[in-house]
């Protein structure tokens, strides 16, 4: 069934924070409406609301001019409608296929209802994978999968309802490159069938490869829609910005010759092998790698998180064989994980808690915490990093993503390392909180901090880095200086010769 959805005058107030204002728009059958606005501009509010998941303060609903009201997802779903969430929501002890099929898996015809046909089941979960151009084994646990693999099980699972309304927030934030061309056509083949396709992205550049139309908020107010053809680049960041300063590498700022953190012959079974590098005073060291080439495992070992089987880091001039978190943080390393939300917060404390979080030990005098000093530190860092909320007291997840991110990102910079570790710092982020955050290292980078920057965008590599080291399949194959080699030269070198054949 096509369905064309619409909203009228829709507002959603919360506590201290009108999400959305007078939203009227609409979505057509086969067409792709990238959905576009800074941190907290209320994209994810108006899909939540789509979603069936929040309720709307005022205005209303309609699909195929027909007024609708969804007080569950389950109403929702039954229009049509399903979401793909910016968080994921993927069961990990479950398989694949139970994913996927999560309280929809066929019974078999005649048998009492508990008596599940699982053959059926994987059957029909494979079908939806191969529709998409995606090879992974049903049977196994999500649990064996990384962020991008979790995110395409996630988008198989909304795709088994066959909707008419599909709706993506931020669906390729964790994806590398090729992963997003898979997903690009996916959703292609998906509008080309009549289905309506709200996509939310702080990618731009993905625009031309996806999107028919371009609806931009801000602040909660619908800034603007039109044809993407009729749109440049800087159109764009005009709607969503007003506008918005470039910062670029300062050219006078180069690392000192002092090496901050040594890694020699690492090695860990099966993940990474034989590394070596040195990052030094005020560096900032980049680590391009396609997902799976072991880049989150090696930041991972070298933070304590995991072990490692061979070879030792050197921070401090403390020459490690074994590594624990709370020794490398005594040391003075901080680690950004990719995954936020399952790593770095406590979803129910408040922003304040979580932004002291890591650094119990600076802010407390004689072990004892003062709200005061937590206050104080917590107004600078959102301040610094022009976090966009409403109190300190809230909790945290009431915060929109990017903003949660930058939260993460205030909690380390908190403990005033000696050498950062960022793996994806800039996942859900806008082009201005990125340029923010850029700046931010470059600032930490003169105080003399040395970065480790691990991101599958390389353009971002690329603009920020000093030099960057390029991991294929657990190993170091080489490193680059950003002034000598193009952003495409480095995918290249990232996918390795014969990927690189084979895509030409
Ligand atoms: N449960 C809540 N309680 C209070 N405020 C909320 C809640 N959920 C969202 N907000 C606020 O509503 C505003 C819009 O948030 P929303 O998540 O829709 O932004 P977004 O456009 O999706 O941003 P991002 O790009 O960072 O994901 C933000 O200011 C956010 O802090
Ligand atoms: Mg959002």
């Amino acid at each position: 069934m096509q369905a064309s959805l619409e909203t009228f005058r829709i507002r959603k107030q919360y506590p201290g924070t009108l999400a959305l204002d007078d939203i009227s728009l609409r979505f057509d059958p086969g067409k792709v409406t990238a959905l576009l606005g800074k941190n907290g501009a209320g994209k994810s509010t108006l899909v939540k609301i789509l979603a069936g998941t929040v309720q709307p303060t005022d205005g209303q609903i309609t699909i195929n001019g027909q007024p609708v009201k969804f007080n569950s997802a389950t109403d929702a779903f039954r229009h049509g409608i399903a979401t793909v969430y910016q968080e994921l929501s993927v069961i990990p002890e479950l398989t694949v296929a139970e994913n996927i099929l999560l309280g929809r898996v066929p019974h078999k015809p005649g048998l009492v209802a508990v008596m599940l046909d699982w053959p059926a089941a994987r059957r029909r979960a494979r079908e939806i994978l191969s529709e998409m151009g995606v090879d992974l084994d049903v049977r196994q646990k999500a649990s064996r999968f990384g962020v991008a693999q979790q995110q395409i099980i996630e988008i198989a699972k909304a795709m088994s309802f066959n909707p008419s309304v599909l709706m993506l927030d931020e669906p390729t934030s964790a994806l590398a490159r090729h992963e997003t061309e898979m997903l690009f056509r996916v959703v292609r083949r998906l509008a080309k069938s009549g289905v309506a396709i709200i996509y939310i992205t702080h990618r731009l550049h993905e625009l031309s490869q996806i999107a028919d139309t371009v609806t931009v908020l801000r602040d909660g107010h619908h800034v603007g829609t039109a044809n993407f053809t009729d749109t440049t680049p800087d159109s764009i960041v005009r709607m969503i910005f007003g506008s918005v300063v470039r910062r670029q590498r300062p050219q006078t700022f180069q690392p000192s010759p002092e090496p901050l953190l040594e890694v020699r012959n690492l090695s860990r079974n099966k993940k990474f092998h034989n590394i070596n590098f040195t990052v030094y005073r005020g560096e900032i060291l980049g680590i391009a790698g396609m997902l799976g080439s072991g880049r989150t495992e090696l930041l991972r070992a070298i933070f304590g998180a995991d072990p490692f089987d061979a070879g030792q880091t050197i921070l401090n001039s403390r020459a490690l064989t074994r590594t624990s978190i709370r020794g490398m943080k005594r040391l003075g390393a901080a680690l950004i994980p990719e995954n936020r939300k399952e790593q770095s917060i406590i979803p129910e404390l408040s922003i304040r808690a979580n932004l002291s979080l890591a650094s119990m030990e600076t802010i407390g005098w004689n072990g004892l915490i003062t709200e005061r000093r937590e206050n104080k530190v917590a107004r600078e860092f959102v301040q610094r990093l022009d976090i966009k909320l409403a109190s300190l007291r809230l909790p945290i997840n009431s915060l929109s993503g990017g903003n949660q991110q930058k939260v993460v990102l205030g909690k380390w910079l908190n403990t005033h390392p000696r050498v950062m570790l960022f793996d994806e710092p800039t996942r859900g982020i806008d082009l201005q909180a990125k340029q923010q955050i850029f700046q931010i290292m470059w600032n930490l980078g003169k105080e003399g901090i040395g970065s480790l920057f691990v991101s599958s965008e390389l353009e971002e590599l690329h603009e920020v880095c000093h030099r960057i080291l390029i991991m294929r399949s657990g190993e170091i194959v080489g490193q680059v200086r950003p002034e000598d080699i193009s952003v495409e030269d480095l995918v290249i070198r990232c996918m390795g010769e014969s990927a690189a054949g084979s895509a030409a």
